[in-house]
């Protein structure tokens, strides 16, 4: 069991985790998610969460006191606390394994122009972005890691789909797949795959895989060890 704790000021935002494959993972207790809203750990008499930055410019920055707060209010000795902000390092499948090891994840979603830097310094374990570009907040990038975490907890997907066949799970793209009928639109199924020969197959969609991962990114093979046989068929 893996526990999210998400701390933003816009919790009906992640009302969408519960659909589909999440809901399903809370319901058999696989995960637990948890929503806080920053702005019930305010103080003051319109629940303000923001301030004007010290030095003048533009934008308001997230005060400490909501933040520390609710951080706290959460807290356990297993907990990670995770950032989302464009400046940290970029979130990827190893990292999602990784994460999903760990019993309880405090995820802070920011706004505004930034957060007070005290904040980073005295309670952020690591600052995590979901690529180089810029979103309006944190929330976004939140739902992105609980949903690429979530599914690498075992049993969460089932047999409907497996993690391990995933793209980027072995470090290289996914091979072509294919459903009934077997002809569409004059547009035929690889005959290989309705020969019933499961070796043949599997030859197949290893090639693929490899051929697809060397057109289109190359730069993956850097992160894999190749056997013999997969660096001769990348040189066919
Ligand atoms: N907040 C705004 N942009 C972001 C990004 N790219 N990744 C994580 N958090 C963000």
């Amino acid at each position: 069991m893996i526990k999210f704790d998400i701390l933003t000021i816009f919790p009906e935002i992640f009302n969408a985790l519960d659909e589909s494959i999440l809901k399903k993972a809370q319901e058999q207790e696989l995960i637990n998610i948890e929503v806080t809203n920053i702005r019930d750990y305010s103080l003051d008499k319109h629940c303000n969460v923001d301030d004007y930055p010290y030095g003048g410019g533009a934008g308001m920055v997230m005060k400490p006191g909501p933040i520390f707060r609710a951080v706290e209010a959460v807290q356990t000795d297993k907990a990670k606390v995770l950032f989302m902000s464009p400046q940290g390092k970029t979130f990827d499948q190893e990292m999602a394994k990784k994460l999903a090891t760990k019993e309880h994840l405090i995820i802070l979603c920011g706004r505004y122009e930034g957060i007070d830097e005290r904040i980073r310094q005295e309670l952020i374990d690591e600052e995590v972005s979901i690529g180089d570009y810029v979103l309006t907040g944190g929330e976004f990038p939140a739902m992105v890691l609980v949903d690429a975490i979530a599914r690498m907890v075992p049993s969460v997907l089932g047999t409907k789909a497996s993690a391990i066949e995933d793209s980027f799970y072995n470090g290289i793209l996914d091979y072509p797949h294919y459903t009934r009928p077997s002809v569409f639109r004059s547009l035929e199924v690889p005959k290989v795959l309705l020969s019933g020969n499961h070796q043949k197959i599997a030859q197949w969609r290893k090639k693929k895989s490899l051929k697809r991962t060397l057109l289109r990114r190359p730069d993956l093979f850097k992160n894999v060890e190749l056997t013999e046989g997969e660096r001769s068929i990348l040189n066919e």
